[in-house]
C-alpha cells in the first residue's frame, strides 16, 4: 500500500463543491491500485481572510511543504478584492514551491458538443505550457503616492534566460505526450509539492447549488496521480471520468442535466463515491483530519466494471 499526504485547499465557492468528487474518485481508484490518500484540509479562503485578516496563516506554507501534493479548488469571492485573494494564496504557493510550470492540456471529448467536435476524439490534443513565476508575476514594481490623486503604479514584467529556458525545455519534453491532464502547477525539481487545480474559479453565480461540473477537479486529481508515479491509476480515473461523458452524462456547462453528485455517480470506477460526501462537512481546520469510512461502512457498491 502506497500512502500519500495530500494538502486539500477547497478555497471559495464551488471550489469546496468540486473537490469532494475528486477526492471520492481518487479514493476509489486508489483502492484498485493499492494507493491510500490522507487528506489534510486547509480552510484557506476569502472566508478566512474576512474573519482573520489573512488568506493563509503565517506558517501555512511551512505546514504543507512536505506534503506529496496540493489539490486546490478555487480562490476568490465577491467582497474580497481579486488582487487580495490570489496574491494571498495562489501566487505565494506557486512561487514558494517553485511551481514554475503551469500545465493545461486540451482535448476533444466524446459526448461533448463543441465546434471542434468534427475533429473527433483524439483529433485535438494540445498542451499549453506557460511560465508561471516570471513575466507579469515578477512582482517588480510598486506604488507611489498611494491613495492620492497623483498615485502612480509601476509594474515590470521580468523575463530571464534561465526562466525561459527551463519552461521551454519542459514544453519540449511534454510535446506529443498523451495522458497528461489539465491544470497543474509543477515544480519539476520535486523539491516542493506540486499543485493540481481546475482552471476555473469559484463561480459565485452557481456556488451552493450543487450544479458545478466536477470534471476539471477530477481531471486535475488524475494529473496528480500521474505526477505521483501512478500513470495506470491516472489513466483509469481519466477514462472513467470521460466515460461518463461518452455515456451521455454531462453537467449543465456542457449542455447536460447532471448535477455535481449525479455526474460523479456516473463515473464508472468500479466503486461508487461515498454517498455521504455531498452533505459531509468535514473539519476544515488543518490537521483535524479523520479518515473517511471505507468498505461497507461507506455504502460502496460494485460498479459496472465490477
Ligand atoms: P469562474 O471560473 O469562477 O466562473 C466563470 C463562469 O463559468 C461562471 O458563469 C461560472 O458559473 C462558470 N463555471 C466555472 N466553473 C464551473 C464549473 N465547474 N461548472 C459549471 N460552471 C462553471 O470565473 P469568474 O466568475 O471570473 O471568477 C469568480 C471568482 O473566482 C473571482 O474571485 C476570481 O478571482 C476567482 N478565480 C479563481 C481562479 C483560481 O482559483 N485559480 C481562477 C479564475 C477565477
Ligand atoms: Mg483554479
Amino acid at each position: 500500500m502506497t500512502r500519500y499526504r495530500i494538502a486539500l485547499i477547497p478555497g471559495d465557492g464551488i471550489g469546496a463543491e468540486v473537490l469532494p468528487p475528486a477526492e471520492a474518485l481518487l479514493d476509489a481508484v486508489g483502492r484498485r491500485h493499492g494507493i491510500e490518500f490522507a487528506y489534510d484540509s486547509c480552510d484557506w479562503s476569502c472566508e478566512r481572510y474576512l474573519a482573520e485578516g489573512a488568506m493563509v496563516p503565517d506558517d501555512g506554507l511551512d505546514r504543507i511543504r512536505h506534503h506529496d501534493a496540493v489539490l486546490l479548488g478555487a480562490v476568490g469571492w465577491p467582497g474580497v478584492p481579486d488582487h487580495v485573494s490570489p496574491w494571498g494564496l495562489l501566487i505565494p504557493i506557486r512561487r514558494t514551491f517553485q511551481q514554475y510550470v503551469n500545465l493545461r492540456p486540451v482535448k476533444a471529448l466524446a459526448g461533448v458538443p463543441s465546434p471542434l467536435r468534427s475533429a473527433g476524439a483524439g483529433g485535438v490534443d494540445l498542451v499549453v505550457v506557460r511560465g508561471n513565476v516570471e513575466g507579469e508575476y515578477s512582482e517588480i514594481g510598486g506604488r507611489l503616492g498611494r491613495g492620492t490623486a497623483d498615485e502612480l503604479a509601476v509594474q515590470e514584467a521580468v523575463i530571464t534566460r534561465k526562466g525561459v529556458t527551463r519552461v521551454v525545455e519542459y514544453a519540449y519534453a511534454v510535446a506529443g505526450s498523451i495522458g497528461v491532464a489539465p491544470a497543474a502547477d509543477l515544480d519539476p525539481e520535486r523539491e516542493f509539492p506540486s499543485m493540481f487545480e481546475p482552471v476555473h474559479g469559484s463561480a459565485p453565480d452557481i456556488a451552493g447549488r450543487g450544479e458545478a461540473d466536477p470534471l476539471g477537479a477530477i481531471w486535475s486529481a488524475a494529473m496528480m496521480l500521474d505526477h505521483l508515479g501512478h500513470p495506470d491509476a491516472s489513466a483509469e480515473l481519466l477514462a472513467a471520468a470521460f466515460g461518463a461523458l461518452a455515456d451521455g452524462v454531462s453537467a449543465a456547462d456542457l449542455g447536460g442535466t447532471a448535477d455535481t453528485a449525479g455526474y460523479t455517480r456516473a463515473v464508472p470506477t468500479g466503486w461508487a463515491p461515498r454517498p455521504a460526501w455531498a452533505h459531509e462537512r468535514r473539519s476544515r481546520t488543518f490537521g483535524h483530519w479523520s479518515p473517511p469510512p471505507t468498505g461497507a461502512a461507506a455504502g460502496v457498491r460494485p460498479g459496472r466494471h465490477g
